[in-house]
């Protein structure tokens, strides 16, 4: 994805202090789902091929408010710039203090600090619940800005699973990358946390 202008110091000039990261309301969801499509159509990021309808985007932002994760999005003078959600990384019980991220940022509006922003507080809001692990799955290993992104946010590489993704004419890696949340595995969950989610 193109980066944007270079302060002299050789950092982009960042935004983010005008940026406002907010819960997602059903009304910003048309304008994630443009974000969304950009990168699906455009990139590799995202294994999908096909853009998602609205009532989809809706339909999987209601399904993360229901596991009680948060899905935010980032406002530049009331705009939607960009969004970041976490979602259960596996469905069986046994993951269920683990999940994964999301984070994409409009065309155009990348290199300012949005990515930064949003991750940070989709990570601070996770600490504030039971999960224990934050994982990555990041899309074609030349993914250069998801994947300094979640190094500057203290995710490590765990691996890269080569060429599983065929897109766009060609083979695509997954980039595997994970950071503890909270204690991580320091300490055992809550026992009514251990109960629960379990299949019996
Ligand atoms: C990946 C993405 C979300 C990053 O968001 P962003 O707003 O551009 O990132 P930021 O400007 O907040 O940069 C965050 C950090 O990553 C670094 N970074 C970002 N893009 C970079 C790039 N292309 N090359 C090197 N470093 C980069 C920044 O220097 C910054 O580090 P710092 O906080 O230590 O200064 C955004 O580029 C994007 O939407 N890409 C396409 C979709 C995608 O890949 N999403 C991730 C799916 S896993």
């Amino acid at each position: 994805m193109k980066r944007n202008a270079k302060t002299k110091a050789g950092k982009p000039a960042k935004l983010e202090r005008n940026v406002i990261i907010a819960d997602a309301s059903e009304a910003d969801i048309e304008a994630v789902r443009e974000i969304y499509a950009h990168h699906v159509l455009n990139g590799l990021a995202s294994f999908e091929e096909e853009a998602p309808s609205l009532g989809e985007m809706r339909a999987r932002r209601a399904q993360v408010a229901q596991q009680g994760l948060p899905y935010l999005v980032a406002k530049l003078d009331g705009r939607v710039v960009g969004y970041a959600h976490a979602a259960p990384y596996r469905a069986r019980s046994a993951y269920r203090f683990s999940i994964e991220n999301s984070v994409y940022v409009r065309d155009g509006m990348a290199g300012f600090g949005i990515g930064g922003a949003l991750l940070d507080r989709l990570i601070a809001r996770c600490e504030k619940g039971k999960w224990r692990q934050m994982v990555a799955i990041i899309g074609d290993s030349g993914n250069e800005g998801s994947i300094a992104l979640h190094r500057s946010r203290g995710f490590c590489k765990v691996g890269t699973l080569r060429a599983v993704g065929f897109k766009q004419g060609r083979w695509v890696d997954s980039v595997l990358m994970q950071r503890e949340l909270g204690a991580g595995s320091a300490s055992l969950p809550r026992s009514t946390e251990s109960e629960e989610g379990k299949v019996s």
